[in-house]
């Protein structure tokens, strides 16, 4: 059995690599003539712990394979992953175009049966839209094949994309058919010999259960960052808070790590994808506006503390340390660095910057705007950063973070203030060498 993973992306790129890990012949396919080239080559497009590996011991022995020839893939494999990007429309609604276009291909090319396999996040019902569009084709075609849908939503995490495949907490397969969901059994057979659970339900199950997860989870990170705005001034440790919330099984300790808010590729999109279909259906999920409104607040919330502190932010200059959403990737995707650099300029400030690995992308996203790129200084490291600002700031929690020369810090900064928006610090530490100590909830 071979498998096709359409979509060379940060989903399918992890899926294919992981595949063909667990034993399987993979050809990953995607249109972007040039990154099919540099894969070919042994150049990843994104930066991921651990993938690169993989794929150059399965590219070299032939389990994994790249191409943009989408029609020798769906005329190749039997099982054929979709992974392709679904992204916000204006509306808040997830852009189906890149998917409609792979289903109509796919109904074009096929050669006899095959499973498709969606592991994009769509709105609840698109799989059977994949599946009307592959059937309309197959009747212009006058060919009679049979053909599987089945949705099987990633739960990977940027940084940690590999060990989240390969040690999953649950595989989630969404089917119609029995005999698909042996084959899904059968493709994760080495995952489910570990002891993985496997949830299998029917099609439009496996798609809310994605949007509930990231819903839920985004849910828990802006709760708890309120009640860190709360704990402020009313003199209480959200520290204890969270570890107290989490130490009740009901809750768990993870994701109640207050911060300047949640970015990324995935919670901002889909929850309000997920407004956008509960809106449609006259359901309304109004606990998840909510978490979207908190959650665009908190990062002004981050910037009125700078300026309560400074006394204004007008002719100021603030060093930013970590611009990337999280540790461990180079992508700034609605990186709430992104919202706070514009509203530290928009109020007269200006910015210094460092990011171990996601300059490169901010470059790009400060090149693509005039008042930006006046105010904006990229450094190479934290200490130039720190170089006569009147404050610097923890926006990622970048491990090397951690390890600041803290009496350098004080001797290079314009002023003593230390604002550390993602609690890497204790305040006793900080205010040893001389500094101001401000977390959040803290
Ligand atoms: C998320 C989901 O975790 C994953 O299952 C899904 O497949 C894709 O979306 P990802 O976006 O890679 O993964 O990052 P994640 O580690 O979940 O963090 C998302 C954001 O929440 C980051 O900006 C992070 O800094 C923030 N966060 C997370 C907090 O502010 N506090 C926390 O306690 C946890």
């Amino acid at each position: 059995m071979r498998i096709a993973v359409i979509g060379a992306g940060y989903v399918g790129l992890v899926t294919g690599a992981c595949l063909s890990q667990l034993g399987w012949d993979v050809l990953c396919v995607d249109n972007d003539e040039d990154k099919i080239n540099g894969l070919t080559n042994g150049v990843l497009p994104i930066h991921e712990p651990g993938l690169e590996d993989i794929i150059f011991r399965s590219a070299n022995c032939q389990k994994l394979e790249f191409t943009s020839d989408l029609e020798w893939a769906v005329e190749t494999c039997e099982v054929i992953f979709i992974a392709v990007g679904t992204p916000s429309l204006d509306d808040g609604s997830a852009d189906l175009n890149c998917i409609i276009q792979v289903a109509k291909d796919i109904g074009h090319f096929m050669t006899g049966c095959r499973m498709v396999i969606n592991k994009s996040t769509v709105p609840v019902g698109t799989g059977h839209t994949i599946g009307h569009i592959i059937q309309r084709e197959l009747d212009r075609r006058q060919v009679n094949y049979s053909f599987d849908i089945i949705s099987n939503p990633e739960f990977l995490r940027e940084g940690n994309a590999v060990e989240d495949f390969l040690h999953p907490d649950r595989v989630v397969v969404g089917t119609e058919s029995e005999a698909a969901a042996g084959i899904m059994i059968k493709i994760y057979r080495a995952l489910l010999e570990k002891g993985t659970p496997f949830v299998i339900t029917n099609l439009v199950s496996a798609e809310m259960i994605k949007y509930a997860c990231n819903a839920f989870l985004a849910a828990k990170i802006t709760f708890i960052n309120e009640i860190a705005n709360l704990c402020e001034p009313l003199g209480v440790n959200v520290r204890h808070v969270a570890l107290a919330m989490g130490l009740d099984r009901r809750i768990g300790p993870d994701f109640l790590q207050p911060g300047p808010g949640y970015g990324g590729a995935c919670f901002p999109k889909d929850t309000r994808a997920l407004v956008s279909i509960s809106e449609q259906v006259g359901a309304p999920l109004t606990l998840v506006q909510a978490t979207i409104i908190a959650n665009q607040n908190q990062r002004f919330k981050m910037v009125e503390k700078i300026a309560g502190q400074l006394g204004g932010l007008y002719g100021k200059t603030i060093g930013l340390l970590g611009l990337t959403f999280k540790p461990n990737t180079d992508d700034i995707r609605e990186s709430p660095a992104l919202t706070i650099i514009e509203e530290l300029v928009n109020r007269g400030a200006f910015v210094k910057a460092y990011d171990p690995i996601g300059i490169e992308n901010t470059a790009r996203w400060i090149k693509a705007d005039k008042h930006r790129e006046e105010n904006v200084k990229l450094c190479s490291d934290e200490y130039e950063v720190a170089d006569q600002c009147n404050a610097l700031v923890i926006l990622t929690d970048w491990k090397q973070f951690k390890n600041l020369d803290l009496s350098r810090i004080k001797a290079l900064l314009a002023e003593p203030f230390f604002f550390d928006l993602r609690n890497m610090y204790l305040r006793q530490t900080v205010e040893e060498h001389g500094l101001r100590y401000y977390g959040v909830g803290l």
